[in-house]
């Protein structure tokens, strides 16, 4: 699933030191992968018996990474943290990340819902975007998550980020993470307006397909 480099974590920093942080670091990234992996599972499930009931999706794709050993040491320094493994479990809640992109907004927090409820997991923090979008007009559903993994020595519990999104929200938020790049625009000002009036664009799109949604469904019934 992860494209690991080991190089990345080596030429680091102190060559030696992160030799011998190598392998325990490598052990870690597996543990976020087997979380990812449960996690997918659990998600894949509740989609699949969704589609039984309501002869419909709630989600239409499902992705999950590893962050890159490169921007996780990047993210550390950033934010003042230690560059050490413990740092990295304690401090980042986004090493794995999931990101499903529904196709209405009420199945977001359906599925979301179900998730929180199953009782082997536990919500850390709930980052609600789309009742209170960003200044800049990002919206998604940002759950911090914990779910068990099974190792030799036990169980252990593994922080996963889950973020929650319509096709259209995942539309702007894609072409958005584009633009973020080229910064230092003359009328950077004028442009982050305009995105923030295709954000409300997008979410009245929304809005109405789920109406229109209803409307048939109500024919239907
Ligand atoms: P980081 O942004 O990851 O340092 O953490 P945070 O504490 O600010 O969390 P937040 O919930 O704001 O963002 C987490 C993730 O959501 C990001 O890594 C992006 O994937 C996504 N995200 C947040 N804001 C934006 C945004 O304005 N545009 C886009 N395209 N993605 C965003
Ligand atoms: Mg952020």
């Amino acid at each position: 699933m992860t494209n690991f480099n080991l190089r990345d974590v080596v030429n680091m920093e102190d060559p030696q030191l992160l030799w011998k942080q190598a392998e325990p670091f490598m052990k870690l990234m597996l543990q976020y992968e087997s979380a990812l992996l449960e996690m997918e599972t659990k998600l894949k499930i509740l989609n699949e018996e969704f589609s039984i009931q309501y002869n419909r999706n709630p989600f239409e794709s499902i992705k999950s990474r590893v962050k890159q050993p490169l921007s996780i040491m990047d993210k550390l320094r950033r934010k003042g943290f230690p560059t050490t493994l413990e740092s990295i479990e304690e401090n980042l809640f986004d090493v794995a990340g999931i990101r499903i992109i529904c196709s209405f907004i009420d199945d977001i927090y359906s599925l979301a819902d179900l998730l929180i409820q199953q009782d082997d997991v536990k919500l850390l923090m709930k980052k609600d975007y789309i009742a209170h979008p960003k200044p800049n007009g990002y919206r998604s559903l940002h759950l911090i998550m914990e779910i068990p993994i099974f190792l030799s020595t036990g169980k252990k519990f593994i922080k996963v980020e889950v973020q929650f999104r319509t096709i259209a929200m995942d539309f702007w938020a894609s072409l958005d993470h584009k633009l973020h790049y080229k910064k230092d625009l003359p009328n950077a000002e004028e442009i982050s307006e305009e995105l923030r009036q295709c954000a409300d664009i997008i979410t009245a799109l929304d809005e109405r397909m789920e109406k229109i949604r209803n409307r048939i469904e109500m024919t239907e019934e």
